[in-house]
């Protein structure tokens, strides 16, 4: 067993780990250095609690049963699921991190022992730390599960508005302070347990509320702001707890959560207040539909692979845009046989990469640098968008919504203002995809019907490997 200081010093070190960790997540090249650390930060963080001075030994039958459970479920799932389902993945951890922030709240609640030899100034402190971290636990929870049924299309992208939303969602937030001031003043646990299942069940529901409002072009920032939440959860348990080092932690990833929810909003031009309060996605325009419900109109030209790789050898300059297809059709390796090709043809091909592409930040960086794609030709859509108009052929590779010009010129557009990759400027644009289908936000793509696009329809993977072979024929 560990001695009090010698698990003090041991958060410590993991608390430095953990910074360092995120420090190394903000570049692909240092990311695996990043991600060492927080590996090796986690462990001594998970020995020095475990070992630490308060768990006794006869709770360390259950400790290591739950270790075992949870680490078995963790690594079955992390083994068996695709690169395309992690977002939901991570929505339903986020679920859990929710509700082990309830039940840690209601456990510490009716703990006889947590509250004793405690002043009233500081039971009402632990009063509130319960109150506030069931509350954020379980909107994180309900709201994680929502997002994971949106993202694995087990409920629809199409945003449920209820008249006088916002009304409802402040009448929620009364009820809670009322209901929080009578758990305050509570005269037994019995009495306080009202209060604080009422606020429980308002939590969850304003969860389910807030996720179901949300349109399915916005669900990317739903997913990091979950992310946000989860870490907030935990930061809260950690004060329910006593635990500095869960304080920090998840103070970090409420943080760093945040920050990225605010990049996404940033990207996709949305106002991060209105994704918080819900209901976003929808304002002002048309409704989305859900994906694949937009009808095609207008007429497109084809191409073949044969013709693909003649337009690309007699290119000086190519740019490659990949979206969520060349996820689903792991067409990144083959990618990058083609992008090997080219270049020793004395092609300049570089990559532009949409902040939303796929269906997780960073989701296409992961599958390039797993290609081995040299990161100087991995360029942010920022850094190479001016550059469409000296581009010889823009490639879209299994992209949609992220090469959208309605984005641009439809007000109207349940995207409309969300920055994208003008492709449409280069003196050809290929497309390649499996049929019309519309993307995840469910609209139709104007640049399909222009007259410097041809479509390349098929299997992403199977058509670049077809242009692979024609390109060294
Ligand atoms: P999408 O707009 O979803 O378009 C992907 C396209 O890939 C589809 O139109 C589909 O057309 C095609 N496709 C699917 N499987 C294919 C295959 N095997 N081979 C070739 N093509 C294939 O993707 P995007 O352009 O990457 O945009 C991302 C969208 O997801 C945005 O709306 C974004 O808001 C949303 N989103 C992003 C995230 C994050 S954080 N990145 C999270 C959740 C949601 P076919 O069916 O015709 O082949």
């Amino acid at each position: 067993m560990m001695s009090a200081s010698l698990a003090t010093v041991s958060y410590i070190g993991a608390t430095i780990l953990f910074i360092l960790s995120l420090g190394g997540l903000s570049h692909p090249e240092s990311s695996r250095r990043g991600n060492l650390y927080g590996m090796i930060g986690m462990t001594i963080a998970v020995l020095a609690t475990v070992f630490g001075p308060r768990v006794t030994m006869a709770g360390m039958p259950w400790i290591i049963g739950a270790m075992l459970v949870g680490g078995s479920v963790g690594l079955y799932a992390a083994r068996k699921v695709q690169m395309t389902q992690m977002p939901e993945l991570v929505a339903l951890m986020h679920s859990l991190v929710g509700l082990a922030a309830c039940l840690v709240g209601f456990a510490n609640y009716i703990d006889p022992v947590a509250a004793m030899n405690l002043s009233s100034a500081e039971k009402a402190i632990h009063e509130i730390e319960i109150y506030v971290g069931i509350l954020i636990g379980a909107v994180t929870f309900s709201g994680s599960i929502i997002a994971f049924g949106k993202l694995s299309g087990k409920i629809g992208g199409k945003p449920l508005l209820l008249p006088a939303r916002h009304w409802l969602n402040l009448l929620g937030l009364l009820i809670v302070i009322v209901f929080g001031y009578q758990f305050l003043h509570a005269e037994s646990i019995n009495a306080g347990m009202i209060g604080l299942t009422v606020m429980t069940v308002i939590a969850l529901l304003f969860g389910i509320h807030m996720v179901m409002a949300i349109g399915g072009a916005d669900m990317p920032v739903v997913v990091s702001m979950l992310n946000s939440y989860s870490g907030w959860a935990a930061a809260a348990t950690g004060f329910m707890l006593n635990n500095d080092l869960l304080i920090v932690t998840g103070a970090l990833v409420g943080s760093s959560g945040a920050i990225l929810s605010y990049i996404m909003c940033r990207a996709m031009n949305r106002n991060f207040i209105s994704v918080i309060a819900g209901g976003f996605g929808t304002g002002g325009g048309t409704a989305p539909a859900a994906s694949g419900d937009a009808q095609p109109a207008g007429e497109v030209s084809p191409i073949s692979a044969v013709e693909t790789a003649e337009l690309l050898r007699e290119s000086k300059n190519v740019i490659i845009v990949p979206g969520y297809g060349m996820a689903v059709a792991q067409a990144q390796h083959t990618v990058y046989e083609i992008t090997q090709a080219l270049r020793e043809m004395g092609v300049n091909v570089r990559f532009g990469i949409h902040p939303v592409a796929g269906r997780m930040p960073g989701h296409m960086n992961v599958l390039l640098a797993e290609a081995k794609v040299p990161y100087d030709i991995v360029m942010e859509m920022d850094e190479l968008n001016e550059d469409f108009p000296d581009t010889d052929v823009a490639i879209v590779i299994g992209a949609n919504d992220i090469v959208n010009p309605a984005a641009q010129d439809d007000p109207g557009s349940p995207i409309a203002g969300m920055p994208v990759l003008e492709v449409w400027k280069a003196k050809t644009s290929i497309v390649m995809k499996r049929s019309m289908a519309s993307g995840y936000a469910g609209v139709d793509n104007p640049l399909f019907y222009k007259e410097n696009n041809r479509m390349l329809f098929g299997d992403a993977k199977k058509m670049l490997e077809e242009v692979f072979v024609a390109l060294k024929a």
